[in-house]
């Protein structure tokens, strides 16, 4: 066995990823919800907790796209801030782990470190951060800071942002608040220490004003694929949410985050790891193609098959037929930024179409067809019957590969229901999904270990010296 690899412990967890700005939310179905209504939130989170789901996850936008200047309104828009909601859910669930998604470059760490221990504590040890940097230099003007940041300083800043953020959560002692009612004083002498942090990103004096939750402070995710973007995480870290689900593609990133995990000085099994997956599941294989063709055609309408290339290309693209081939045309841009919020900014436009014209030209596919297999997340997605989707879970587990899946329902609120009511059982049966919650916090939920600043026997050297620079 090479180092980079770990073996699995046989099991699988899930997570639940909410989706909030996206085309791939069937909204015109008839037992489809609204993305903005409490109820649909709640139900969700409730159905994955009767599920035994370890996480409720909430991304982040700090704007609506915009598609050739315009509001996109293919997109299903509407996401209320991630925290909000949270705090919300946590009053109507118990066990389940609430993940916000919060970007280092807009935010400040002394308040949202504080607006996520206070998350924590008030849902008894159930929050954690999902640390993004967020992709859009534009999303800035609604700071009045303009286009701000280029990609790699994102990650220096999102480093001392989080060094800073850990920090102010280690600053109360253990203990420091009286263990009596008898007790003369409320906090013991010397319970806090102030945080200075003086460098390029930040010049701050913080006291923390919140004690520690039971799990320490809110577990760390992290969502960014770049190679800085896995530096970052395998330094900072305990959960990667990652775009990497198919079997091949999963056990490959696996190895490449073993490798960086142990050159950062942690163990090999320390990074967990959830790709994002959207299942679609039926009785029998057969029912599950016609309803994965059902759910495909209604992510994917004509109109949003050109709007999709339109980012890409750079210009309109209506005069071509969404039933015929990719446009025989070049992009007109440089790179694909024409719609403001794509995934896939920065890229070489021309280089893209060539490729794409390649592979849909190869498999035969119009444009619409060609959209669908590649608009959602992870592409196919997992498609099959309840026992044949079982099977290869079960496979995963074994793997190694991958330590959970973020599932993201096509349609909400009732977009776990199968899942929950077919799968889980049927994945309990095969002894790889937990009967019941192993743990009293997300932590342990999730099987980690104690905080990094919490271990520091587990530190290498140059780490170690860090964490005391900042503490
Ligand atoms: C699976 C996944 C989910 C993400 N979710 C969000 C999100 O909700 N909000 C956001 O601003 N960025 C999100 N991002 C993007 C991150 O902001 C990331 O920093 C961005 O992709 C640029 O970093 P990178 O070049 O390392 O990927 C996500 C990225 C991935 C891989």
């Amino acid at each position: 066995m090479s180092t980079s690899r770990i073996d699995g412990d046989g099991t699988i967890q899930f997570g639940v990823f909410f989706q909030g700005v996206n085309h791939t939310t069937v909204w015109r179905a008839p037992e489809s919800g609204s993305q903005t209504d409490f109820e649909s939130f709640r139900r969700v989170a409730q159905t994955a907790e009767r599920g035994l789901f370890s996480a409720f996850f909430l991304g982040e936008g700090l704007r609506l796209r915009e598609h050739l200047g315009r509001i996109h309104e293919l997109d299903v828009a509407g996401r209320p801030d991630a925290q909000t909601a949270l705090a919300a859910l946590a009053a109507v669930t118990t066990n389940i782990g609430l993940v916000a998604t919060q970007n280092t470059t807009y935010n400040d760490p002394a308040d949202l470190a504080h607006r996520l221990a206070s998350l924590d504590l008030l849902s008894g040890g159930r929050a954690a951060w999902n640390i993004v940097t967020t992709d859009n230099a534009w999303t800035g003007a609604n700071f009045r800071r303009g286009g701000f940041l280029a990609h790699e300083d994102r990650y220096v800043r999102a480093e001392a942002f989080v060094q800073t953020a850990k920090a102010i959560w280690d600053s109360w002692a253990d203990g420091a608040i009286a263990g009596s009612r008898e007790s003369r004083r409320w906090l013991a002498d010397d319970a806090i220490t102030q945080v200075r942090r003086q460098d390029a990103s930040f010049d701050v004096e913080v006291t923390g004003r919140l004690p520690r939750s039971s799990q320490y402070h809110p577990v760390l995710f992290q969502a960014g694929d770049s190679a800085d973007g896995r530096d970052f995480a395998v330094r900072n870290a305990d959960v990667i949410f990652s775009r990497h689900a198919g079997l091949e593609q999963a056990r490959k990133f696996r190895e490449d985050i073993v490798a960086r995990t142990l050159k950062a000085g942690r163990p090999a099994d320390d990074v967990k790891i959830f790709p994002g997956q959207e299942f679609i599941l039926a009785p029998t294989a057969k029912e599950a193609e016609e309803k994965h063709q059902w759910v495909r055609e209604q992510q994917v309408s004509p109109q949003t098959a050109i709007a999709y290339l339109e980012q890409f290309w750079g210009r309109k693209l209506t005069e071509y037929d969404p039933d015929g081939p990719l446009p025989d045309i070049d992009p007109v841009v440089d790179v694909t930024n024409a719609t403001r919020g794509n995934a896939f900014h920065g890229k070489s436009a021309r280089e893209l179409a060539a490729e794409w014209r390649a592979e849909a030209t190869e498999k035969g596919q119009s444009i619409r067809q060609f959209v669908s297999q590649r608009s959602v997340i992870n592409g196919r997605g997992l498609v099959g019957s309840y026992d044949d989707v079982a099977d290869l879970l079960t496979e995963y587990a074994h793997s190694g590969a991958v330590d959970g899946f973020n599932i993201t329902p096509w349609i909400v609120p009732t977009g776990l229901d199968d899942i929950v009511n077919h799968l889980v059982p049927r994945l309990q049966e095969r002894g790889v999904y937990r009967t019941e919650y192993p743990g009293t916090n997300l932590r342990e939920n999730l099987g980690l270990r104690a905080p990094l600043t919490h271990r520091r026997g587990d530190l290498s050297p140059a780490r170690r010296q860090e964490s005391e620079d900042v503490a």
